[in-house]
């Protein structure tokens, strides 16, 4: 094989850098004052950018390829998953209808970060390994496709 060509980060690498992200932003979240409403929506825009984009890409790019893995779960994973996606989404929706330090906020705030870091567990745990199944050179096409999408949903290009 070939090594000359620089190797873009692996499809599930770039993944695991956004619940990272995610996981870090909720928690400068919760460390902004509750009084500094200005310091909370930027930190919810941020976070509503972050999970609209991953969930986009995961849903156009990255599940599809799972559900081309030779895996007899795949497809219920992948159903699981787009209905926890559908639900942050809802979620959020929500949210961006409230201020940040209103009572309802907060509450949504909370069961939004615990079923993101619950769904994002669960992708590392159950559905990564299924696509690590696919060969190497289909993981490497996603992992590109993955990163080009998500800069231009980012108005990067
Ligand atoms: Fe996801
Ligand atoms: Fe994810």
């Amino acid at each position: 094989m070939s090594d000359t060509k620089i190797r873009v980060r692996t499809a599930t690498t770039l993944l695991k850098e956004d619940h990272q992200e995610v996981k870090d932003l909720f928690e400068d979240y919760e460390e902004i004052e509750e009084a500094d409403g200005q310091g909370r929506e930027s930190i919810f825009e941020q976070i509503k950018t972050l999970l609209s984009v991953h969930s986009q890409i995961e849903e156009e790019i990255f599940y599809p390829a799972v559900a081309r893995a030779q895996d007899e779960e795949a497809g219920d994973l992948i159903k699981e998953a787009r209905e926890e996606h559908r639900l942050v989404m809802q979620l959020l929706e929500e949210l961006s209808g409230l201020t940040p330090g209103e009572d309802a906020f907060e509450a949504k705030m909370k069961v939004m970060k615990e079923n993101v870091l619950h769904h994002a567990e669960e992708e590392q745990r159950d559905i990564f390994p299924v696509f690590d199944g696919l060969d190497r050179d289909e993981r490497d096409q996603i992992a590109e496709r993955l990163q080009s999408r998500r800069r231009e949903l980012l108005g990067e290009i």
